[in-house]
């Protein structure tokens, strides 16, 4: 018997049953298609992970998005505002803060949710981004932790060869910091700083902000924010 004759024989009989539950065989969907995993850490600028989630979402992108347990401390510091731990509950949240009602897709994973898809290598993504990221959570990605949700999916990302773009929010860095994020650039993480540029003549914070949302997404090939690029003096 063939392998593929086998395979299906074994382990799939093409029924509806099959597909129920935790495993599911996908028809191939092409990479572009795929859900982008969204990481967002309690590293104070929270606008960073609202207008990625703005743009992904109302370019029709799918965002499976995990908030690390501190995200909800940093939201109250900085907003004052209590965010949703249910998913549903969650995603409204995040669409509302984002004034993306119903483009795109958007899944909220809880931080503790070990077993959600995006723990597993086997489920097809374009790659993961965190931003912002914290200093806590790149040394916990340079020695492979994995505590929780957002470390393992992102490990899971490494240990895969897939993207994985941080944008890390801290000032000074300590040689910790600068030796961790030196050990996930080696291991093949894109290190894309929340630090704007100021050559397209920025007007207002979200001018500063899309600048860094858009210098990290096009690290996925995706050009979904608005911003006016460099194309030589005039
Ligand atoms: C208001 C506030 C702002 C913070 N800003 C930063 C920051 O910019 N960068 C950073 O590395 N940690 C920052 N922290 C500390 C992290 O939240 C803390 O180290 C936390 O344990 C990180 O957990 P996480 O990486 O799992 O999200 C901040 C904490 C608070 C409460």
């Amino acid at each position: 018997m063939k392998t593929n004759q086998y395979f299906k024989k074994k382990f799939y009989d093409g029924s509806a049953e099959f597909n129920k539950g935790a495993f599911n065989m996908t028809n191939f969907v092409p990479t572009a298609h795929l859900p982008i995993v969204l990481g967002v850490t309690g590293a104070s600028g929270l606008i960073y992970a609202i207008r990625s989630i703005k743009f992904l979402l109302a370019a029709n992108y799918t965002i499976d998005l995990v908030a690390s347990k501190a995200t909800y401390s940093v939201w109250q510091a900085e907003q004052n505002i209590k965010m949703p731990t249910e998913p549903t509950k969650q995603e409204k949240f995040w669409r509302d803060q984002a004034g993306e009602e119903n483009s795109g897709k958007l899944c909220c994973h809880p931080w503790q949710d070990i077993g959600a898809n995006v723990a597993s290598g086997s489920y097809r993504t374009q790659g993961m981004i965190i931003i912002p990221c914290s200093m806590g959570t790149v040394s916990k990605l340079a020695t492979g932790f994995s505590s929780d949700l957002l470390e393992r999916a992102a490990d899971v990302q490494l240990k895969e060869g897939g993207k994985l773009i941080l944008v890390p929010r801290e000032t000074p860095l300590s040689l910790i910091h600068l030796r961790n994020l030196t050990t996930l650039a080696e291991a093949g993480a894109r290190i894309v700083p929340a630090i704007p540029a100021w050559y397209h003549n920025p007007q207002t914070i979200e001018d500063l902000v899309d600048f860094v949302v858009a210098r990290a997404l096009d690290q996925f090939g995706l050009d979904c924010v608005p911003i006016k690029r460099w194309i030589g003096h005039e």
